[in-house]
This record gives structure tokens, C-alpha cells and sequence, in this order.
């Protein structure tokens, strides 16, 4: 007993988790009684942040080895993963397995392989990454650190909204930050993050934080990449034949601009005509940059000029974005740069003119609002093959007189 005893307290103190057990591993456990919820989470980035299924994430993980060869590939994945695959079990790489992998030791090899691509990894930022946290302490000086911003709760406990909850499947508690329009849970990853050289990469939660109280209309996160709350149910499980009980709840969408219409939702485009210039007026309704996150989005506005005989004569843009240059100045990704070279993005809560001289002989202008997932330099350096990066989606397409 005694031995059982220390043991327990050994791993305790070092911190290893244990393994996450095959009853909550997968969203595939929680399927048949939150339906809607899993197939919702499903079309959302969160499903799609292991490096397995994200072409963006495994060729940044590829080009950083590449430019940084005493870089090890695995210490790299689980460094990525205090985000990505916050459930992660083994959580550094010990100096001696550090010394085997640095010499392609194929056991140790394959130990590490096995940790980063468990059922539960594969499944991304999953149910039970976010309601198996008990707690949250953010160090906004540290910024998000991803599973050292939380404390997870026991295997098993559900924590979410409800006071009330009974579920035959596990356990239920409420905790605070599932309810309101508290940001807190987001920003255990979503706050800030620096790379290597101590620059700051992403900064959606900082962002927020600098907006004045009496400007937000939608406060926290939820109500624009969730949903409204609305009547709903929480659980299509009938328990003893009793239909679900009617709840306000949200939509699990993590709305991002693939899968939803979030920028003609909460971004207004207008436009005007003044002596020899064309306008674009964008008005930023979100508490953050436009764009924001990873560090390589790009929103770009076009206007494409016509003659009479619906010939194009001219065609202007400009692109909201950032651009990132390493040591010698060539332009490289967020995680491996040196410094910020520029940034044209359009900050929360704000407006902006955006001027296009108009060539003579035009009748009429083509404008478009688009978004690129990433620059297509940057895609072409990375050897993107996924479309769901390289396309351009288009958000607004229309035609303005001019005489
Ligand atoms: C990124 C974090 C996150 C992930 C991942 C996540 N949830 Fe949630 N979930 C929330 C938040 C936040 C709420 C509270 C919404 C609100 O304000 O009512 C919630 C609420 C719920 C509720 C209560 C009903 C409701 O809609 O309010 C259930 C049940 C639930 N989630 C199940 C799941 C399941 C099953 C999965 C896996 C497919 C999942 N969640 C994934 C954050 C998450
Ligand atoms: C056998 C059916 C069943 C399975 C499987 C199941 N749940 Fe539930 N769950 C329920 C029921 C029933 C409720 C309570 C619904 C209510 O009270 O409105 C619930 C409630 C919840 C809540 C809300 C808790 C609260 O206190 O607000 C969360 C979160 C949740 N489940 C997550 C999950 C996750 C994650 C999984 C998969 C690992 C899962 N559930 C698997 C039936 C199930
Ligand atoms: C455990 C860390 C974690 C938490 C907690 C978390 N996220 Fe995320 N989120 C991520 C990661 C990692 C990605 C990028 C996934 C990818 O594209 O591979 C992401 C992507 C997103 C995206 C899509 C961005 C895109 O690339 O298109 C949205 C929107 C989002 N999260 C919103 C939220 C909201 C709202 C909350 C709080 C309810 C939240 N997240 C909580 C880690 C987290
Ligand atoms: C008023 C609605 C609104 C609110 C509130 C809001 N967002 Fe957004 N969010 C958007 C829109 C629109 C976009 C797409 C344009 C952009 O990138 O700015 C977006 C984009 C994002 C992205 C990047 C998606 C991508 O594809 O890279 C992340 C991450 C994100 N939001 C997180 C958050 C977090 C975290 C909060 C809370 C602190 C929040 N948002 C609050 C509307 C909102
Ligand atoms: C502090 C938390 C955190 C850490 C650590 C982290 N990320 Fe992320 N990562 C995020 C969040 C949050 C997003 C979503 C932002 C968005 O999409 O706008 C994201 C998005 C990304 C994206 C864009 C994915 C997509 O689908 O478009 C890439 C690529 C990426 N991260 C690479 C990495 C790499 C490589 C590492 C390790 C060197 C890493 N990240 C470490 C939080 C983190």
C-alpha cells in the first residue's frame, strides 16, 4: 500500500497525466446523446488541429525543422500541442530520449509517435479539452499557454453550464466560465502567444482587452462564434423515456470563415465615390483585428475597372494583413521570425476608407472582398496542397457605376 501511495505522489509531482481513459477519448463517445453538438464541432477548425489533419500546422511543423536543423521534430509537436492537443500525456522530452532522437533511435522514436498521435490527439481540440477544465489562471504576462492555463478536473466530470444536469453516461458540474459571455475559457489559447524569439504571434484575447466596455455590442467570444443562446436541448439521450429537457443553450460551430458567414455578419462594406477615387469603407464590428489569429490571414480588397465595351482597363488592391521577415530580411512564417515588418490590419471596433483612383474611360467597377487562410507566397514556400488554404473566398462581389 505504502509503495502504491508514493508512487502516486511521485507522478503527481512530476506532473504526468494519466492517460485519458477510452470512454471520454474520442467525440465519437459523446455521439448518440449530443448529436447535434459533435456533428456542429465537427465542421469546425477545433476538429482539424491535430498535425494529421492540417496540412497548414504538419508543413509549418516541416519548414521549421528545415530552417532550424538542431530543431527536433517531436520536441516541436509537443511544444505545439500545449494548444493543439492540450491532453497530450507525455509533455517534454527527457535529455536522454532528446540525445536517441537526435540519433534516429527507432524505439524511442516510436514511443514519441505514439504519444502524439493517440485516438485522443487525432481528435484536436475535443469535448474533453474543454469540459474537463475545473480551472482557469491565465498569467496574461505569459499569455496563453494552453494546458498550463488550466487545471483539468477529474476523468469522467463533465463541467458545463448547468447546476442540474444528470447524465447516465458521466458526472456533471457547473463551473462559471461556461456561462455568460465570459471569454476566460477561449483565452487559455486564444489570448496572446510568443514564438522563439520572444515576438508575438497571435493576440486575439489582448486585442479585445483593449476595446472600451461601451463598445462592445457582443461581449466575450461566444455569441458570434457560438451562437445566440437559444431554446434548445443539451442532450437527445431520453432518460426513462422522458423527452429532453428544453434549455438555452449554443450552437457548437467555432465559426470561422469556412464554415460560416461570419465576415458579412459582422463586417459592414460600403462604398462612395469622391472627385476621382473609388472607396471601400470597412467597418470592423468585432472586438478584435480584422483579420486576427494566425499570423498570415489575409483579407484583400480588389477594384477592377471597366471600359464601355465591358473591357478591363486597370485593376487596384490592397491587403489587410502581416507581414513577418526573419534575420535577413526575407519574408518567412510568424513562428520562425525575427520581427513584424508591417501590419495593414484594421483594428476592433473601427473604420476605414480605403481610397482607388479611378482611370479615365471607366464605366463602371468590379469590387471584391476576400480572404486568404494565408498569403500565397508564404503557401508556395510551405508547399500547401491543401485548396482548403490555397483558395481565395470570395465575400463580396459587386459592380458600381461610375458615369
Ligand atoms: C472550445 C471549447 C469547447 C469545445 C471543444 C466543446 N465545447 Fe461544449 N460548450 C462550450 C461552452 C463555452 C459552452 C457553454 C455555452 C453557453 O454559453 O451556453 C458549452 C456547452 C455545452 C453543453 C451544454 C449545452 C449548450 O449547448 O450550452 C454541452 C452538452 C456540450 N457543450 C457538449 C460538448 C460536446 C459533446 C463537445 C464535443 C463535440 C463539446 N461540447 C465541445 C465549449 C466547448
Ligand atoms: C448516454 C448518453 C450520454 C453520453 C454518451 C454523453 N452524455 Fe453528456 N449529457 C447527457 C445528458 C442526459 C445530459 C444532461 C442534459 C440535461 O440535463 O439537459 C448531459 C450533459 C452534458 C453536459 C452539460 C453538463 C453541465 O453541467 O452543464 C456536458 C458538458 C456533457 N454532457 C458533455 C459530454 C461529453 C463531452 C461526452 C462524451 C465524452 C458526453 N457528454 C457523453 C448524456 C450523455
Ligand atoms: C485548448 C485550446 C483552445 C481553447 C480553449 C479554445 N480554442 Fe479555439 N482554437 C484553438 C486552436 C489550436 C485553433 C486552431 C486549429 C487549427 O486551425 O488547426 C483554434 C481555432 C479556433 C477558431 C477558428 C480559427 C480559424 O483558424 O479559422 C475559432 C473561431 C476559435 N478557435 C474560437 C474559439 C472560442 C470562441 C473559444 C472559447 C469558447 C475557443 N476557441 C477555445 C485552440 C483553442
Ligand atoms: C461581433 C462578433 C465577434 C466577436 C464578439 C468575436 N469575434 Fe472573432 N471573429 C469575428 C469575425 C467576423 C471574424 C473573421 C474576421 C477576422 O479574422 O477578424 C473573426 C475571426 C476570429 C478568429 C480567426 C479566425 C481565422 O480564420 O483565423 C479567431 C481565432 C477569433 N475570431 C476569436 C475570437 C475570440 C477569442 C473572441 C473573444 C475574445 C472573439 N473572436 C470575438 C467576429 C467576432
Ligand atoms: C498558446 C497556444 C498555442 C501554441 C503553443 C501554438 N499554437 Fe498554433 N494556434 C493557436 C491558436 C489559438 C490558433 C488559431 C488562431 C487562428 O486560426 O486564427 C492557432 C493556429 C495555428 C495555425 C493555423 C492553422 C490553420 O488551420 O490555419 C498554425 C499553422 C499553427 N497554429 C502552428 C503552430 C505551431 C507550429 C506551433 C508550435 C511551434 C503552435 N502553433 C503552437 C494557439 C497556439
Amino acid at each position: 500500500m505504502r509503495s502504491i501511495g508514493i508512487f502516486l505522489i511521485f507522478t503527481l509531482l512530476l506532473g504526468a497525466e494519466e492517460k485519458i481513459s477510452k470512454k471520454w477519448e474520442s467525440s465519437s463517445n459523446c455521439f448518440p446523446c449530443h448529436t447535434e453538438i459533435v456533428k456542429k464541432w465537427r465542421l469546425s477548425r477545433h476538429a482539424n488541429s491535430h498535425f494529421s489533419k492540417n496540412d497548414l500546422f504538419k508543413k509549418t511543423l516541416q519548414y521549421i525543422v528545415k530552417k532550424r536543423p538542431n530543431t527536433i521534430l517531436n520536441e516541436i509537436k509537443l511544444k505545439c500541442a500545449q494548444c493543439h492537443n492540450p491532453r497530450v500525456v507525455t509533455k517534454t522530452l527527457s535529455s536522454d530520449d532528446k540525445l536517441s532522437l537526435l540519433m534516429d533511435h527507432s524505439t524511442v522514436q516510436g514511443k514519441y509517435t505514439k504519444a502524439l498521435n493517440t485516438k485522443n490527439m487525432q481528435d484536436g481540440v475535443n469535448c474533453v479539452v474543454c469540459h474537463n477544465v475545473d480551472k482557469i489562471h491565465l498569467d496574461i504576462e505569459k499569455g496563453s499557454q494552453g494546458y498550463r492555463s488550466v487545471s483539468f478536473g477529474k476523468q469522467g466530470t463533465m463541467f458545463g453550464p448547468f447546476v442540474d444536469a444528470k447524465s447516465p453516461y458521466h458526472r456533471s458540474e457547473q463551473r462559471e466560465h461556461f456561462n455568460g459571455n465570459n471569454p476566460k475559457l477561449c483565452f487559455a489559447c486564444h489570448y496572446s502567444a510568443k514564438n522563439y524569439q520572444g515576438l508575438e504571434v497571435y493576440a486575439t484575447g489582448k486585442e479585445y482587452e483593449q476595446i472600451q466596455k461601451s463598445e462592445l455590442e457582443e461581449e466575450g467570444c461566444k455569441e458570434c462564434h457560438m451562437s445566440k443562446k437559444r431554446r434548445g436541448f443539451a442532450s437527445n439521450y431520453s432518460l426513462g423515456g422522458k423527452n429532453p429537457k428544453i434549455r438555452m443553450v449554443r450552437a457548437h460551430r467555432f465559426a470561422s470563415v469556412d464554415n460560416s458567414n461570419i465576415i458579412n455578419d459582422y463586417v459592414d462594406l460600403s462604398t462612395s465615390v469622391e472627385k476621382n477615387k473609388f472607396i471601400i469603407i470597412l467597418k470592423n464590428r468585432t472586438p478584435h483585428y480584422l483579420p486576427t489569429g494566425y499570423g498570415l490571414r489575409e483579407i484583400h480588397l480588389r477594384a477592377i475597372y471597366y471600359d464601355v465595351n465591358n473591357k478591363v482597363i486597370n485593376s487596384k488592391s490592397t491587403i489587410l494583413g502581416m507581414q513577418w521577415k526573419d534575420q535577413n530580411g526575407e519574408a518567412t512564417i510568424p513562428h520562425l521570425a525575427y520581427a513584424l515588418q508591417g501590419d495593414t490590419r484594421l483594428a476592433g471596433k473601427r473604420s476605414k476608407k480605403y481610397y482607388f483612383d479611378i482611370p479615365e474611360k471607366a464605366r463602371y467597377v468590379r469590387y471584391i472582398l476576400s480572404y486568404r487562410a494565408i498569403g500565397n507566397k508564404l503557401a508556395k514556400k510551405l508547399h500547401i496542397k491543401d485548396n482548403f488554404f490555397l483558395k481565395e473566398y470570395i465575400l463580396v462581389e459587386k459592380i458600381y457605376r461610375l458615369q
